[in-house]
C-alpha cells in the first residue's frame, strides 16, 4: 500500500512537472517563444543553396557569416529542389508575429525561413546560425519547428563614447553582436562633458575643439591623479552614414543622443557662449557631474541646439532622437540674472520647471520634423539627485505628450507617474541595466532577472513599456578590451530579456546557450 502511494505520488509529482515545464528550450538566446524538436537532422555544406526570394541582402548576409565561421560558401540560386535555405516573406504573417517575428522550419531535406518582414527574415537566420553543430568538416543542424516574436520593441544597447572615443571598427562589432542577439537599437551617447564626437558642419569648433582633452582622470571619481595623456576622436558626417547604413543592413536603429542642457562642458568650452558664465573653459578631464550647463534663456542657444538637431536629423534616419537631460545642476541658472528674469517673464517657478519648459520646446521643434523626443527620466522635473535642492524640482509644467522617458533613477514609482500621464517608458533602471557596474554588483544571473516591466506595475500600463535598454557607460573605460570585459556575455542576458517571455526564460537554460558565444568570442577575441 504504502508503495503505491509513493508511486502515485511520484506519477502525480512526474505530471506536475511535466505540465508546468513551459515549452521546449534550445540552445538559441535569446530563447524562442516555441520550439518544436523533429526527427532527423539536416545536413548543411557547400552545395546547399541559398534561395533569397525577396531577401537577398539578409540571405548574402547568412552566406558571407558562413564563409567566415566555416568556410563554406554556399551559392545564391533562384530555385533548388532539396538541400536549401529558402528565405520568404509572406505579409499575412504580420498579424501573428507582428514586424520581427519568423518561422524557421528545419527538416532533413531542406530549411525555411518565412517573416511578414525581412526583419523576421533576418532574425530568423540569427537563429539558424545558432543551430549549426560542427563536427570536424561536418556541419548539422537538428530538425526542428520554431514560431518566433519578440516581448519587446525596444531592444537597446547604449555606448558612451563621450568619455573615450572607441571608432566606427569597434562600433561595428558591437553591431554585429548586437545583430546575432536580436537587439535592435543602438543607443549612441555622442556628447557630453569629456568630449563631443560628431561633426556639425555649421560649428567646426564642436569638434576642433571639442572632440579633445589634455589629460583624464584616473582611478575612481574622487582620485586626484590624472594620466597626462591627449584623448581626442569624432566622427565625420561621412562617417556615421556608413555606420548607420551597417546598423541598418542588420536592422538596427541608431538613436543618437546630444545632451542638453547638462552635460555640455566640451561644447562650452569650444563656444562659451553657450553657457551663462561666458568664460571660457577647457574640455575636463574629470568625471562627475559638472556645473557648466547651456543657457537655455538664451534664444541665441536655442538657435544653436536646433542647428545641430537639424544637422543630425539629416543623418540618422531614426524616428527617435535622444536629447539627454539627466543630471542637470541648477547652480548657474540660479547665479544668472538673465536667466532669473526669463524665469520670472515666463512664470517659471523653479529650475525643474526652466528644464522642462525648455525641453518642451524641444521636443516641439523635433515633433515638427516628424522625430518623437527621448531623455532621462530627469526631464519629468522629478528630485533624483542629492546634489538637487527639493525646492528646485517642484515642477508644475508639464512634459510634451509623445516624449519617451528612458527611466534610469529613483524610485520605481516614478515609471508608473510616467506611464500613468502617458509617457512611453524604456527601462534602463540603473541597479539592473548599468553595464559600467561592476560584475559583483550586476552578475551575469542579476543581468539575466532584469524584467522590463517592473514588479507590480498595473497590467493596464504594460504597453506603455517599450522595452529595455543596458548601458555601457564610459568613464572608466579607456580601450576596447576593457569595454568588452563589461559587456560579455552580460549582453547576451539583456537581448533574452527584451526579446523573450518570462514563462521561457531559465537561466541554466540560457549559460547552456551561451557556449555557442563563448567559442565565437574566443575566435574574435573578445
Ligand atoms: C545617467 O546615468 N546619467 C543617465
Amino acid at each position: 500500500m504504502l508503495k503505491l502511494r509513493s508511486t502515485l505520488a511520484f506519477a502525480c509529482l512526474l505530471l506536475l512537472s511535466v505540465s508546468a515545464m513551459p515549452l521546449q528550450a534550445i540552445n538559441i538566446i535569446p530563447q524562442p517563444s516555441e520550439v518544436k524538436t523533429l526527427p532527423g537532422t539536416f545536413s548543411l555544406s557547400g552545395a546547399t543553396a541559398l534561395i533569397p526570394g525577396r531577401c537577398t541582402g539578409e540571405a548574402s548576409q547568412l552566406q558571407q557569416a558562413l564563409q567566415e565561421t566555416y568556410g563554406l560558401s554556399l551559392a545564391l540560386k533562384p530555385a533548388a529542389k532539396n538541400n536549401y535555405i529558402r528565405f520568404s516573406l509572406n505579409e499575412k504573417l504580420g498579424k501573428e508575429l507582428g514586424k520581427e517575428g519568423y518561422l524557421l522550419q528545419v527538416s532533413p531535406e531542406n530549411i525555411t525561413i518565412t517573416a511578414a518582414t525581412t526583419a523576421g527574415v533576418f532574425y530568423g537566420i540569427q537563429s539558424l546560425r545558432q543551430l549549426i553543430t560542427a563536427n570536424g568538416n561536418e556541419y548539422t543542424i537538428g530538425a526542428v519547428s520554431i514560431k518566433d516574436k519578440p516581448r519587446f520593441g525596444w531592444r537597446a544597447f547604449m555606448l558612451d563614447e563621450g568619455r573615450y572615443f572607441k571608432g566606427g571598427e569597434t562600433v561595428k562589432h558591437l553591431l554585429d553582436e548586437m545583430a546575432l542577439l536580436k537587439m535592435n537599437v543602438f543607443h549612441w551617447h555622442l556628447t557630453d562633458d569629456q568630449g563631443w564626437r560628431i561633426e556639425i558642419k555649421k560649428y567646426p569648433l564642436l569638434t576642433t575643439v571639442g572632440s579633445k582633452r589634455d589629460s583624464t582622470q584616473s582611478g575612481t571619481w574622487n582620485s586626484k591623479v590624472y594620466d597626462g595623456k591627449p584623448h581626442e576622436g569624432f566622427y565625420t558626417q561621412e562617417q556615421i552614414r556608413e555606420i548607420i547604413k551597417y546598423a541598418a543592413d542588420r536592422h538596427i536603429t541608431i538613436v543618437p543622443e546630444i545632451e542638453m542642457p547638462g552635460h555640455s562642458s566640451a561644447a562650452i568650452a569650444a563656444y562659451p557662449w553657450l553657457g551663462t558664465t561666458h568664460k571660457p573653459i577647457k574640455v575636463p578631464g574629470k568625471f562627475g557631474v559638472h556645473y557648466d550647463v547651456f543657457n537655455v534663456s538664451d534664444p541665441r542657444v536655442i538657435a544653436f541646439l536646433e542647428d545641430v538637431l537639424q544637422e543630425v536629423i539629416a543623418l540618422f534616419p531614426s524616428k527617435v532622437i535622444h536629447i539627454g537631460g539627466d543630471e542637470v545642476k541648477y547652480d548657474q541658472w540660479k547665479a544668472d540674472a538673465g536667466v532669473k528674469a526669463y524665469m520670472k517673464a515666463h512664470k517659471l517657478g523653479s529650475p525643474a520647471d526652466l528644464q522642462i519648459a525648455f525641453t518642451n520646446n524641444i521636443s516641439n521643434f523635433l515633433a515638427g520634423k516628424n522625430r518623437r523626443m527621448a531623455g532621462w527620466n530627469e526631464i519629468m522635473g522629478s528630485k533624483l539627485h542629492e546634489f538637487t535642492d527639493s525646492k528646485d524640482v517642484s515642477a508644475t509644467e508639464k512634459l510634451a505628450t509623445g516624449t519617451i522617458v528612458q527611466f534610469w533613477k529613483g524610485e520605481l514609482k516614478l515609471i508608473t507617474e510616467a506611464v500613468s500621464k502617458g509617457y512611453d517608458v524604456i527601462n534602463s533602471y540603473h541597479a539592473m541595466t548599468y553595464l559600467d557596474y561592476s560584475y559583483q554588483d550586476i552578475s551575469l544571473e542579476k543581468a539575466y532577472s532584469f524584467d522590463p516591466i517592473p514588479e507590480g506595475l498595473a497590467p493596464e500600463y504594460h504597453a506603455k513599456i517599450l522595452g529595455s535598454g543596458c548601458q555601457m557607460w564610459g568613464e572608466w573605460i579607456p580601450d576596447v578590451k576593457t569595454m568588452n570585459h563589461q559587456v560579455f556575455p552580460r549582453l547576451a542576458a539583456y537581448a533574452e530579456d527584451g526579446w523573450t517571455l518570462p514563462a521561457n526564460k531559465n537561466f541554466t537554460q540560457f549559460s547552456n546557450a551561451l557556449q555557442y558565444f563563448y567559442t565565437r568570442w574566443n575566435i574574435t577575441g573578445v
